[in-house]
């Protein structure tokens, strides 16, 4: 075999509950995370030693060096392979981006996920799903989920999974992206600040992050009505706070009739659920007309995770 090329989708998270900082720096997380149709590809070929090449959307922001995200998963998966027999040659890794930088879609963790999946097969193939996603966890909390794809409940870091059993319904969505970025540490650094500030005041500090039953009822109803009013992100207020024009990008989605609207994951990009295909090409169309976005893309989930794209004959 000499190359295998892998399309990972972006993420979104339907519910975002976040609990206190944890002794680690992390956060307690209790998400629902959902797959869509906006994919960056990668391919990994054999090389006298590790690299990387980023291409397309946002490439000049991606670090081209060891702390690229899909050479610390090919390092991961290396380190496992090895303690089970001979060691994997190097790598050069090719991305090609359609996912927005640092937009809160989990660009990274899908490069990082599709590269797991593109080295496994390069080196025989010889671990199954569930070492990927082991391996994975400790890549980056989100990048287990890009394996998986469809919908699925995230807790812990995010990286503890359990596949959400829902009817086939296909939901439409419009992204708005911003033009400028969020860095994710810095948005949950400002909500613990809000936190403290608020406790502070007397409010009640973050209790344990819990699963919106409402949202998983609408889940299973495949009512995207249902499902619109359901979503919930808790570091929405963090990112308006350091990005407030995206305030106005919420407000006109809704305005012009999305069933929902919400900051994805850290940010900056924002979300908009639509009632149909059509209604999300109209509501994809006025919102670029309306100023309030660098660009609008349309995507449709869930979508499966990293697979591996067949050669062309
Ligand atoms: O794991 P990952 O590298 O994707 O996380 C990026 C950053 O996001 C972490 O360094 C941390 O600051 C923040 N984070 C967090 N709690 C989580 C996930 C991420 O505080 N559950």
């Amino acid at each position: 075999m000499t190359r295998v090329t892998v399309r990972v989708p972006a993420k979104l998270n339907l519910q975002l509950a976040v609990g206190p900082p944890r002794a680690d720096g992390y956060h307690d997380l209790v998400t629902v995370f959902h797959a869509v149709s906006l994919f960056d590809e990668i391919t990994a070929e054999p090389a006298g030693r590790d690299g990387v090449t980023v291409s397309g959307e946002g490439a000049d922001r991606v670090p081209a060096d060891r702390d690229n995200l899909a050479l610390r998963a090919v390092a991961a998966l290396r380190a496992a392979l090895r303690a089970a027999g001979p060691s994997a040659p190097g790598v050069h890794i090719t991305i090609a981006k359609r996912i927005p930088v640092a937009a809160g879609l989990a660009g990274g963790s899908g490069d990082g996920a599709a590269a797991l999946v593109a080295c496994n097969e390069l080196w025989n193939g010889r671990l199954g799903q569930p070492q990927l996603l082991e391996i994975a966890a400790r890549v980056g909390s989100d990048v287990a989920f890009a394996l998986l794809g469809g919908t699925a409940v995230g807790r812990g870091r995010g990286e503890r999974l359990t596949p959400a059993l829902a009817p086939a319904t296909q939901y439409h969505w419009v992204l708005a992206f911003a033009g400028g970025h969020l860095s994710t540490p810095e948005v949950y650094a400002a909500l613990d600040r809000q936190r403290s500030r608020a406790g502070s005041h007397g409010v009640q500090g973050p209790a344990q992050p819990e699963l919106d039953a409402a949202l998983m009822s609408a889940l299973r109803s495949g009512d995207a009505r249902l499902v619109g009013r359901a979503l919930s992100n808790d570091l929405q207020p963090a990112a308006l706070s350091l990005f407030p024009a995206l305030r106005k990008t919420l407000a006109a989605g809704l305005e012009l009739g999305a069933l929902g609207a919400l900051v994805a994951g850290s940010g900056p990009t924002c979300v908009f659920l639509a009632a149909s295909a059509d209604r999300a090409l109209d509501l994809a169309a006025s919102l670029s007309g309306a100023g309030v976005c660098r660009s609008v893309a349309r995507a449709s989930g869930p979508v499966p995770g990293a697979v591996i794209v067949p050669p062309a004959r």
